[in-house]
């Protein structure tokens, strides 16, 4: 296979199972995420495994888009501040780039232990900080929803939206390569 199964099998599913993590599952999600890269090694993020005692207060912010996520055993908060990380020239701020290299190794993860692990945004972040404890002056980036893939006609899928329930079924949606990729030059074929 070109391309590494855990990326490529990797799908932010919504059709999920409420069945508990395997008892390791959630500390190696999060240890891998600690082997991620930043700028001067300042590993600005920070995670709170919601699990137990806050999971239904965190779930209570979820926007109504995201009601599929309220099946989940355990949801990942990722929140980093800037001050954290370098602040370059040219709006290079790397605090958030940093914890998205933490997410995708989180993700990559959780793909390999074969779960599913699917970020959102759609989330109250006053509501959700409030729910974790996380200070005021760190930034909530994403929520990530940690569970067991399932079936989206079965009761896992029951709070889908029509549209989500199909997209679930659905293959992948990308840009090409030429969309997005350029060779030595700006604007210059890749092909
Ligand atoms: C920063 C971010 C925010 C997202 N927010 C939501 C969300 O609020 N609700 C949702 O259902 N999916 C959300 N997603 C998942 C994307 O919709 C999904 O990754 C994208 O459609 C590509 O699908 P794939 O990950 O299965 O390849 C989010 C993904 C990212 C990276």
């Amino acid at each position: 296979m070109e391309i590494l199964r855990e990326l490529h099998d990797r799908r932010a599913y919504r059709a999920i199972s409420d069945a508990p993590l395997p008892g390791t599952a959630l500390e190696h999600i999060v240890r891998a995420g600690t082997l991620a890269p930043s700028c001067y090694n300042n590993q600005p993020w920070r995670v709170v495994v919601s699990s137990g005692e806050s999971l239904d207060a965190l779930k209570a912010s979820l926007a109504e888009g995201n009601a599929w996520a309220s099946r989940a055993p355990a949801i990942i908060a990722l929140a980093a501040r800037e001050c954290d990380d370098c602040r370059q020239d040219e709006g290079r701020e790397y605090a958030l780039f940093d914890a998205g290299l933490c997410a995708m190794a989180m993700m990559v993860q959780a793909s390999a232990e074969g779960l599913v692990a699917h970020p959102i945004a759609g989330y109250n972040p006053k509501k959700a900080k409030a729910a974790l404890g996380i200070p005021a002056d760190f930034i909530l980036i994403t929520l990530i929803v940690v569970a067991h893939r399932g079936d989206p006609d079965s009761p896992d899928g029951a709070l889908l939206k029509d549209w989500q329930r199909e997209r679930d079924k659905g293959e992948r949606q990308r840009k090409s390569l030429s969309d997005i990729a350029y060779r030595d030059r700006w604007g210059q074929s890749f092909a």
